[in-house]
């Protein structure tokens, strides 16, 4: 009997330095990889597709262009500051985790009318009528180098109470990206030039109102122990 209490304790103390190892190598590994990809980066790009009267229907884009890191499980939760007093009418293919007070509000009810709304994606298996593309994958992303036609994801904000042109839009502040953790600090919402889309059979070229991307990276030191 206590021989046997004896091989097991000594078979758990194997399997706990066999984690142990293997946790030094996969953390290792995740600091090489960070070494060969300097400039690696999660770009966030929100395309206004169309004005609405109180303001705007936006597709927003996060490209995971990291060559090694992935997204995984659960996901990316993505944040931000209105500049004015703009709501979130409706998603499509994400959505806020929370309402906030939208009390101010008769009839029809804004989604979100958080100052500062946080995103996630939404799961796979979502009705088709509330996906867009490259949505409902649980927020999880692949990397740029490991499988591009999956580093992506999308989802559609209808933006109120915001500017109606690319004179008076304010582009969102202080955005945060938690993929799935901490580690990322995110610049300025920089406005660019339109993105020019190309139908799929390669005819006609469409462009959105305005365009404007954030970059975030990944600062090693904050998960080094
Ligand atoms: C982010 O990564 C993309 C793709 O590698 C690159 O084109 C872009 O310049 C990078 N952005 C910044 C601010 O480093
Ligand atoms: C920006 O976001 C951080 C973290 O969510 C928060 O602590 C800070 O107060 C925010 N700043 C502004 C100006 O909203
Ligand atoms: C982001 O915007 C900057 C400034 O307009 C632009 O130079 C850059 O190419 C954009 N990056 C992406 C990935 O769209
Ligand atoms: C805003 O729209 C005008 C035309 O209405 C255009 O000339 C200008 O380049 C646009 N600015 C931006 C930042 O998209």
């Amino acid at each position: 009997m206590e021989l046997f209490f004896r091989s097991l304790s000594k078979f758990t103390t194997s399997i706990i330095l066999l984690l142990f190892l293997f946790s030094c190598f996969s953390f290792n590994s995740s600091e090489a990889y960070d070494a060969l990809d300097p400039n690696g980066n999660i770009t966030i790009k929100w395309d206004i597709m169309s004005w609405t009267p109180d303001g705007y229907v936006a597709v927003v884009t996060i490209y995971n262009f990291q060559k090694y890191r992935r997204i995984e499980k659960p996901g990316w939760t993505l944040g931000w500051t209105w500049a004015m007093k703009e709501v979130i009418w409706s998603m499509v293919g994400a959505q806020t985790t929370e309402q906030g007070d939208c009390s101010r509000f008769k009839g029809n009810i804004p989604h979100s009318c958080k100052k500062d709304p946080t995103v996630v994606d939404l799961l796979p298996g979502t009705p088709y009528n509330q996906q867009i593309a490259n949505c409902c994958k649980g927020g999880v992303l692949s990397s740029w180098a490991q499988d591009p036609s999956n580093a992506a994801s999308s989802f559609q904000v209808s933006v109120g109470a915001a500017g109606t042109t690319n004179k008076t839009v304010r582009v969102p502040k202080n955005f945060t990206l938690k993929a799935p953790g901490p580690g990322y600090t995110c610049g300025p919402a920089k406005v660019g030039k339109p993105t020019k889309f190309v139908t799929q059979d390669g005819r006609r070229v469409t462009q959105a109102m305005m365009t404007w991307n954030v970059t975030c990276t990944f600062f090693k030191e904050k998960i080094q122990v």
